[in-house]
């Protein structure tokens, strides 16, 4: 079976008039520049394993580069520029994203493997939101936080410099909005690195933003692997260092900061608990079960990747869930029909389909959709795992793919209890009729997010981010300030 032998091939969004180059350098000081590494890697379509374009892979004096630039613009523009200024560019990029929509959206399911549907509905409008938002924000800091000691109009609050920033793949542009909106508005300078397997978006924004005539050095967007991102947080010239990825590598900056007097926050892994009780609507929490676990393949840091369900509706739930996952349609990410697109990379799918193995070999019960997978792209069945329990790595270890851990329970102490016996501590999900369940439970879980009777709901306004193992510090609203600002 080839890539275009789609089950569901009913429509597929074209890729006319996506203008992609052969070939991309890095963006520092405000033009496309050759990496002095002199090396270039592929980044490819998950979906069909075709390469889209070359990428720069920048070495350390591509870093120095970056980060000079980026010091240079703080210091001779940036810096001295009135709020109100900054944030006429914000909008701009801002409203430029918003007319380049479809071209985003399409080349982020190309680079990533997500459904077009959530690329355009979700990810892009998110992104340019995340621009609006910020740039509003812009002008209203100066004085806007009295001192305390007099109560009276405190001074500016002041910028800390250039914000070395790092990004995973799950969210190409989403993330790279999240990090460069408030850094700007806080007349911060950035040099963003995105993740390997997903460059394209930031390198999109890279044009865009040369387009909108935001000063030269200001944002500097450089490409690379692990290498790159750790030359950019141990750059002496950096104040700042904001980074989204693995708990493995957040601990790494974390050790390689200690004793240095950069500002850090860390957004991680997660394993939320998506608890559903005995009153809740049980048809919106199936879907909601649904949404929670295979958006974006499950490749979602605030994944509802645990399901508690109270033990006398169990059956019912479990019975619909099954249902309901026979009807998701797996394949081309670029058919609006598609609800799962392609596992990010091969080593993506290789960890999960690992993790499928470990849940088998620890005895809990498998139950995969019987929809049939393309043969070439990195792809896997919706899964579940039914009598999973606490102890298993299957319930503890974020898989980051679309595979559910169930688990009953009877109270709901029980379940507090086990909601919060894990590592991380992003998000939560909690699914009853009853307000009073809604007010104990936000108290008492320790998760930086908790939905109830919904999930992965996102605003710009709403601060984002995690307890424990899943990071400090706060991302969206005017939480998401503070880290780029001294008071
Ligand atoms: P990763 O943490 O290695 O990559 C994230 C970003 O960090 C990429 O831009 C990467 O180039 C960069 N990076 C890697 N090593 C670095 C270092 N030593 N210093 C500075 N930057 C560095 O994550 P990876 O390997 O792509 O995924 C592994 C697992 O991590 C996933 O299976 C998932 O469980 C988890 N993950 C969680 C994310 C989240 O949103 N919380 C996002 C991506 C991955
Ligand atoms: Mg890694």
């Amino acid at each position: 079976m080839e890539t275009t032998d789609w089950k569901y091939a009913a429509a597929p969004e074209s890729t006319d008039h996506i203008k992609l180059k052969n070939r991309y350098d890095l963006f520092i000081n405000g033009e496309f520049v050759k990496p002095n590494s002199k090396k270039y890697f592929a980044t490819i379509n998950p979906a069909t394993e075709e390469k889209l374009a070359d990428v720069a892979d920048a070495n350390e004096k591509d870093v120095d580069l970056a980060v000079n630039a980026a010091k240079n613009a703080y210091d001779k523009v940036w810096k001295k520029m009135p709020a109100k200024e900054r944030a006429k560019y914000i909008f701009r990029i801002a409203r430029l994203m918003q007319e380049r929509a479809r071209e985003f959206s399409v080349i982020e399911t190309m680079n990533g493997g997500k459904p077009i549907r959530e690329s355009r509905d979700i990810d892009v409008p998110l992104a340019a939101n995340h621009f609006f938002y910020y740039a509003g924000w812009a002008d209203k800091l100066d004085y806007a936080f009295p001192n305390l000691s007099t109560g009276k109009a405190g001074k500016k609050p002041e910028s800390l410099g250039v914000a070395g920033q790092i990004i995973p793949w799950n969210f190409p542009l989403l993330m790279a909005a999240w990090k460069i909106a408030p850094a700007l508005a806080t007349g911060n300078t950035v040099v963003l690195k995105p993740a390997e397997t997903t460059p394209l978006t930031a390198l999109k924004l890279a044009e865009l933003i040369q387009e909108s005539g935001l000063p030269d050095g200001v944002v500097n967007i450089i490409t690379g692997f692990g290498k790159t991102g750790a030359a950019l947080v141990n750059h002496p010239k950096v104040s700042k260092v904001a980074f989204t990825g693995s708990t493995d590598v957040g601990k790494l900056i974390q050790k390689s900061l200690a004793g240095t007097n950069k500002k850090i926050t860390l957004e991680l892994g997660g394993k939320a608990a998506n608890i559903v009780f005995d009153d809740a609507p049980i048809d919106q929490a199936v879907e909601g079960i649904v949404n929670g676990i295979f958006f974006n393949q499950g490749h979602v840091c605030c994944a509802g990747s645990r399901l508690f369900v109270q033990e006398n509706v169990a059956d019912i739930v479990i019975a619909k869930l099954k249902q309901r996952l026979e009807t998701l349609i797996v394949g081309n990410p670029l058919d609006k029909n598609t609800d799962i697109g392609a596992i990010n990379s091969k080593e993506q799918l290789d960890k999960i389909n690992s993790y499928i193995k470990i849940g088998i070999d620890e005895g809990a019960e498998i139950y995969q959709s019987k929809c049939s997978v393309p043969t070439k792209g990195f792809f896997c069945k919706p899964t579940l795992f039914l009598h999973t329990s606490q102890s298993h790595r299957i319930v503890q270890e974020e898989i980051f793919g679309p595979v559910l851990a169930i688990q009953t329970f009877r109270t709901i102490e029980e379940v507090i209890e086990k909601a919060n016996n894990i590592p991380y501590g992003l998000s939560a999900g909690v699914w009853t009729d009853k307000g009073s369940k809604i007010f104990n439970l936000t108290t008492k879980l320790r998760a930086g997010v908790v939905w109830a009777n919904t999930y992965n709901k996102f605003d710009p306004a709403s601060p984002f981010g995690g307890y424990k193992e899943s990071g400090f510090g706060r991302e969206g609203g005017l939480h998401g300030l503070m880290p780029y600002l001294n008071l």
